[in-house]
This record gives C-alpha cells, sequence and structure tokens, in this order.
C-alpha cells in the first residue's frame, strides 16, 4: 500500500518534497494515458462523489473526466440548491458527508467555509479531497499549477518565480506556495500592499529558506521572470475595498510579456475575468508564452494521480 492510500488530501502545507514529486510522477505517467486517448480501469468498480457547494467548471469537471478515464463513475451535485444542504429542513455539512459515504468511495468537496473540508474529512470514511474551501487551501490547484512549471521547464529549481495579484486571499496562491516552498526557486510575490501573503505564509517560507521578495509592480520584475503566475481579485476576500482594489489591479497584456525573457510561460489558475474584463489580454492567449489553457490539460492528470493514489491502486 502506498503512503497516500486511504488518506485525505486538504492541503499542500505539510506535503513533502517527496510527496509532490510522487504526485508529479504518476501525473506525469497519466499524462501519457490521455494523450494517447486511452482509459485505465484502475478505478473500475468505485465511485468519485463530487459535492460543491460553490460554482466551479474546472475542479469538477476535470475530477469527473480524471474519475471516468481511470474506469470509475462519478455521482454528485453542482449546487448546494439541489442538495438537503439549503432550504426548509437543511441538514449539516457533517450529515450530508455522513449520507454520501455510504455511496461513494472518494469525495470531492467545494465549500465557501474555511475549514469545511477538514470537518468533511472528520467524519468521513473515505478520502476527501478538498476541491477549495473558503480562501484556505485548494491542493489540487497548487498541484496541478507545480505540475505545469515542471512539465514546461524541467524543473522547479533554480527558477525565478512571480506569483501576480491576490495573494492573500486566493486559495489556490496559498496552495502553490506551500508547495513551491519545498523547492529552490525564487519567489517574487506581486501584489497591491492590502492583497500581501499573510505572515504565517511568509513565515513559512524563512523557516523553509525560500528566497522571496515582495513587490507592487508587474513592470518592475518582468524582466527577471522565468514564470508569471497571474490570479484575479477575490471579491469576498477584498471586501468593501474592492472597487478601489480592482483599478490598481495587474493587467497583462501582450507589450507586457513582451518585455521578459523570451522563454518565459504565462500561468492563470482562471477564470480571469472580473468587473473591468480579462486579467490577461486575449492578446496574449496566442503568444509563445499562455500556458493557461494548457494548464487544464495537466489537472486532468494531476486528480488522476490523487484519485489514484489516495484509492491506493498505485504507489
Ligand atoms: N481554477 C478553478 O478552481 O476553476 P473553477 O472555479 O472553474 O473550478
Amino acid at each position: 500500500m502506498g503512503r497516500f492510500a486511504g488518506k485525505d488530501i486538504l492541503s499542500t502545507e505539510r506535503l513533502s518534497r517527496d510527496e509532490i514529486e510522487e504526485i508529479l510522477s504518476e501525473a506525469k505517467w497519466m499524462l501519457g494515458v490521455i494523450e494517447r486517448r486511452t482509459s485505465l480501469n484502475l478505478l473500475a468498480g468505485r465511485i468519485l462523489a463530487t459535492l460543491f457547494f460553490q460554482t466551479s467548471t474546472r475542479t469538477r469537471l476535470s475530477f469527473e473526466s480524471a474519475m471516468q478515464r481511470l474506469g470509475g463513475s462519478v455521482l454528485g451535485f453542482a449546487s448546494a440548491d439541489s442538495s438537503r444542504a439549503t432550504g426548509p429542513r437543511a441538514e449539516t455539512l457533517e450529515d450530508t458527508i455522513r449520507t454520501v459515504d455510504q455511496y461513494a468511495d472518494v469525495i470531492v468537496l467545494r465549500h465557501p467555509d474555511t475549514g469545511a473540508a477538514t470537518r468533511a474529512a472528520g467524519v468521513a470514511v473515505a478520502p476527501v479531497l478538498n476541491g477549495g474551501d473558503g480562501t484556505n487551501q485548494h491542493p489540487s490547484q497548487g498541484l496541478l499549477d507545480t505540475y505545469t512549471i515542471w512539465h514546461e521547464k524541467g524543473t522547479l529549481d533554480g527558477l525565478t518565480i512571480g506569483m501576480v495579484g491576490d495573494l492573500r486571499s486566493t486559495r489556490g496562491m496559498h496552495s502553490l506556495v506551500h508547495c513551491l516552498s519545498n523547492f529552490h526557486s525564487r519567489l517574487i510575490l506581486v501584489s497591491p500592499e492590502q492583497l500581501r501573503f499573510d505572515d504565517s505564509v511568509k513565515r513559512v517560507l524563512k523557516s523553509k529558506k525560500v528566497e522571496f521578495e515582495e513587490a507592487t509592480d508587474v513592470d518592475r520584475v518582468i524582466k527577471e521572470l522565468d514564470v508569471m503566475y497571474v490570479t484575479r481579485l477575490n471579491k469576498e476576500g477584498a471586501g468593501e475595498g474592492y472597487e478601489a482594489l480592482l483599478t490598481s489591479y495587474p493587467r497583462i497584456t501582450l507589450a507586457l510579456v513582451n518585455q521578459g525573457k523570451k522563454d518565459l510561460i504565462v500561468m492563470h489558475d482562471l477564470p480571469r475575468t472580473d468587473e473591468l474584463g480579462l486579467q490577461i489580454e486575449a492578446e496574449v492567449d496566442d503568444s509563445p508564452y499562455a500556458r493557461y489553457f494548457q494548464e487544464m490539460k495537466y489537472g486532468v492528470a494531476v486528480r488522476m494521480a490523487m484519485l489514484a493514489l489516495t484509492q491506493g491502486v498505485v504507489g
């Protein structure tokens, strides 16, 4: 039995370099399966439950695609409104999870509350994979971003990686920074001052001797970057300051990325829209820098790896 068998994946905070490399290595193998347009029977007869209390396109559909490519099947809901989680006679999250635990072998949960995935894992026998909880963590996103950098650059060491945008409230950024903290790359954290990582994240980076600096203006650091990872402003996290922050928020144009290294890659967790339009202008999409759509294919492979590892059929 592998070390992930039967385990939850709720956060990337305690994942070691070795554990991350095992997930990436399995994902690479899974990517080969996807690219050959074949499927596997590794999870035949097993069921994934996708419980999405918040909207999603990528996370839910790619977990479903991943389970089906592994020969398993899927049940679930894409909105709490169609379940007993809301409305008259609404039940607790714990009761929903105890119920679904009878129907499925693995549960993916997305929920607006920080800590919801941990609460679910506390009552479920099946492994719980956190599909995003509040502003806390989104481990499959952080792992697929890590995979994308590794796949595109061939390494996770010796790079200069810009993390651009709302670092404070973006759960995917929290998951990514903890993944990257296990490697030897330099991080440039670019955001308006109010949107910087919490001190607890910076303490982790310091304790792991990760080279990092904070900046406010992406134009001033673009020439140094091997990777530029952009995220949108989180409206819930920004609160009353949202409108003001939005107007000063980084906008990535082709003119900007043309100033960077020739082999710069540009990533985004998507969706990339807000009330002012796109954080990455559409003109960047067909440039040699863009990787934000490839990330989604890698995301299926990473989620196949997470499912197969936690079900104990690989590893
Ligand atoms: N990146 C991401 O989590 O996308 P979805 O909200 O569409 O799942």
